[in-house]
């Protein structure tokens, strides 16, 4: 490949827009996806589970959510304590970023092979390339924040994202807790996996999905499970774009404006010893408009060894993953490779 051309492709895909033609590594061979036809795709009926009863440990509601992990691998969160007006402002503030001009963002731009930062990423993940661009940056642990890579414009940009990622953090340390009893396990059995107050890792990922008059032949994100414990999703308020794949058939994730999204990640698949599924998603992308998203992902710390509980290890149901540490690790390096990163840690008998 002329290095012409590789610098071409790494452009931020909004940039890209405007020469008004669509590279070729962008084009998607469709035999790749799991195409269904083409009538229109069926909406997710899956369950909207309301936090206030998780929070009560409400029997009914957990087992609505028992049950919705175990088959969706997602649900839509209602009732969670952030305000509508915080989410609208956390979408406009992404808006906002994206729009500024490109010398502006590329004051955080991501560098040598750094997550963090804005940019494309599709070089490390390698195949087609996804019609997106990121700004990734890691908000907890606190001491752990590289400032350097948050932007000061707009100017409200940083606050919002500090008061966003502490609900997050409690919104997940209670779901983590929720989950648990959902399994009649300890409540507090997911949740130290995860991380304790001081180390506890999230990182957040802006997405954004900049509209293409070949919408049909580009993807957003391409179907993958994600790396995390599990994933806090903010969707666009307008645009509609994320689908779930259940029982080989693709789902669109209806828009409601004012729940979260929670997927199951791929270890707290593992550490579920398989009960709790991590779902294959895809975003597509709209002709017309562009689409935000904001991803919030708690993982465990990297030197803390995860693995199936033991407690959901029996007879009927032996451990299906390996004990492992740095499951990014593993997840980066299958990227390419595999649809599902987890199959590389399973135990087959
Ligand atoms: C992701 C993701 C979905 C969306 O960031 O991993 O799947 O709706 N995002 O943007
Ligand atoms: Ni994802």
């Amino acid at each position: 490949m002329a290095p012409e051309a590789k610098h071409d492709q790494l452009k931020p895909v909004q940039e890209l827009l405007e020469s008004g033609v669509v590279p070729e590594m962008y084009l998607q061979q469709l035999k790749d996806e799991h195409q269904v036809g083409d009538g229109p795709l069926p909406l997710m009926d899956g369950p909207i589970i309301d936090f206030s009863l998780l929070s009560s440990f409400n029997s009914e509601e957990l087992s609505k959510l028992r049950s919705a992990l175990s088959t969706w691998g997602c649900f839509q969160l209602v009732n969670h304590g952030m305000t509508s007006e915080l989410l609208d402002e956390i979408r406009e503030l992404s808006k906002e970023f994206f729009k500024l001009p490109l010398e502006e963002k590329e004051k955080y731009s991501s560098k040598g092979d750094s997550l963090e930062g804005y940019g494309n990423d599709n070089t490390i993940r390698q195949g087609n390339f996804n019609w997106n661009d990121k700004l990734h940056l890691q908000v907890h642990p606190e001491h752990r924040r590289q400032l350097e890579f948050w932007p000061e414009k707009p100017q409200e940009f940083r606050t919002t994202l500090h008061e966003y990622s502490n609900k997050t953090k409690e919104v997940s340390k209670t779901l983590f807790k929720a989950m648990s009893r959902s399994l009649k396990l300890d409540e507090n059995r997911f949740f130290e996996l995860w991380g304790d107050d001081k180390e506890d890792i999230i990182h957040a990922r802006f997405n954004f999905y900049p509209r293409c008059p070949s919408a049909n032949q580009v993807v957003g994100l391409k179907a993958h499970t994600d790396g995390s414990a599990i994933t806090v999703l903010l969707q666009d308020k307008e645009i509609e774009g994320l689908q779930v794949l259940k029982d080989d058939q693709w789902f669109k994730v209806p828009i409601i404006p004012e729940a979260i999204i929670i997927h199951v990640g791929d270890q707290l698949e593992i550490a579920s010893n398989g009960i709790f599924k991590s779902p294959v998603h895809k975003v597509v992308i709209n002709p017309k408009c562009d689409r935000i998203s904001l991803a919030m992902l708690p993982l465990p710390n990297p030197e803390k060894e995860i693995g199936p509980l033991k407690e959901l290890i029996t007879e009927d149901r032996p451990q299906m993953f390996k004990r492992l540490k740095d499951y990014g690790q593993i997840y980066f390096t299958y990227m390419a490779s595999m649809e599902r990163q987890i199959n590389a840690v399973k135990i087959n008998y």
